[in-house]
């Protein structure tokens, strides 16, 4: 068993970096807080026996040798970036359950065949350049330079904050692992849904994860007097908007399995006294089929563009990113299972509506993760909460899961 106390403790100490006022967490990308929450993680990884190291897209890895040097090494982790005003547990909750999986190991002079590491991954999150999961995208060898283009709310590129980093945006490439030197990738993460307290059950094991599709709107309609300008002859971009918005939660709904989100929005020039230029907002589109997920969208665009011709206003959209569903694989679920069997756990399989860096990794080696219950399905929120008894149970699971996995051919 792992040392519940210590993992428990450093959660705590983590959840403090980054701390907001409103009593959230914003850590965001090559920021002083990530930065500061980087070296908490390097820390915990040295009293675990790791050596440490970062690679050439910030990722903070920390390794366990196994007796064969060169075998496929095992990775474990998760992310420490945090979204805006954000919870303690996606995430760290995963860092911190690795590295108190090899500090036990080491504790109790476990040796295995392959060796393990640890990640906390850059940026999985996406929040502030809204372009997740670049620490991953890294590993793989899929993250380009042109990638890299990708600004904040200030302005500020990818390639730039990568550069106050002190990292060098043309050696991202040198982040790439070869194929067939990772045996698997295996996450620990709360749930962020209801589905493991409906049953009553404390961990669950990760069948897939949901496929996304991030999305530009941009309609462009005319600025003028607010007080002065008829209502039948204005041209309001943001009144379309707003219809738009309404109809992409009905083509949502339509399918019981798609979610979609419109998460951010920008009004120009933002005058009180100013009927807007131009609206641009963002949609989240998810499902576990794609076909399903694509069919939606392309509904979702013919009416926005129907919308606004109705309105005489121009619509504009632009696709951000498309990521696949990626399944599981049976190598990753069956010694979870095996693990869950072990510690008289029930067995019990569910999907990801959440996405998470073993969508990258997918490209790279099996992958699996385990969930663990979520107070109230409450996620990317202050009140995000998992007890200490359940993120013990889960980081259980991982213990065993790794160690067979490390153990085996
Ligand atoms: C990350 O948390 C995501 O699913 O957007
Ligand atoms: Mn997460
Ligand atoms: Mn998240």
């Amino acid at each position: 068993m792992i040392n519940e106390d210590r993992l428990w403790n450093r959660l705590m100490e983590l959840g403090k970096i980054g701390k907001q006022p409103s009593g959230g967490i914003t850590r965001l990308s090559f920021t002083k807080e990530e930065r500061a929450a980087k070296e908490k993680v390097a820390s915990y990884m040295k009293e675990a026996g790791l050596t440490v190291y970062e690679d050439a897209v910030g990722n903070l890895i920390g390794r366990k040798e196994g007796k064969e040097k060169d075998a496929p090494v095992v990775l474990v982790g998760s992310h420490i970036d945090s979204v805006y005003n954000g919870g303690m547990f996606d995430g760290p909750l995963g860092v911190l359950s690795a590295v108190e999986v090899l500090q036990t190991m080491n504790e109790r002079g476990v040796e295995t065949k392959h060796p393990i590491e640890v990640v906390a991954f850059t940026d999985e999150e996406g929040a502030r350049f809204s372009f997740g999961m670049i620490g991953s995208r890294g590993m793989v060898g899929t993250l380009s330079e042109e990638e890299l283009v990708h600004q904040d709310k200030n302005g500020v590129s990818i390639a730039e904050a990568m550069k106050e980093a002190g990292l060098n945006p043309s050696e991202i490439g040198k982040a790439a692992r070869r194929k067939g030197s990772v045996k698997a990738y295996v996450e620990l993460h709360i749930e962020q849904g209801r589905v493991l307290e409906e049953a009553n059950l404390p961990v669950g094991i990760v069948t897939g994860i949901a496929g996304l599709v991030w999305v530009k709107f941009t309609v462009e309609g005319k600025a003028e007097h607010a007080g002065a300008t008829p209502m039948p002859i204005r041209r309001d971009p943001l009144v379309a908007a707003a219809q738009m918005i309404q109809m992409i939660e009905q083509e949502a709904k339509k399918t019981g399995t798609t979610v979609g989100t419109v998460g951010q929005m920008k009004v120009f020039p933002g005058g009180i006294n100013i009927i807007p230029a131009k609206v641009e907002f963002s949609l989240d589109l998810r499902d576990i089929d794609a076909t399903v997920r694509d069919h939606v969208l392309q509904s979702i665009i013919e009416q926005a563009q129907k919308i606004g011709k109705e309105r005489n206003v121009l619509v504009n959209v632009e696709l951000l990113q498309e990521m696949p569903p990626v399944l599981c694989s049976e190598l990753v679920q069956n010694a979870a299972k095996e693990a869950c069997g072990q510690l008289g756990l029930d067995i019990f399989s569910l999907p990801s509506g959440a996405s998470h860096d073993g969508v990258q990794l997918a490209r790279l080696c099996p992958i699996g993760m385990i969930f663990v219950r979520s107070k109230d399905g409450v996620s990317h929120n202050p009140e995000e909460w998992s007890s200490k008894e359940d993120c013990a149970a889960g980081a259980n699971v991982l213990y065993h899961t790794v160690l067979r996995l490390a153990m085996g051919e």
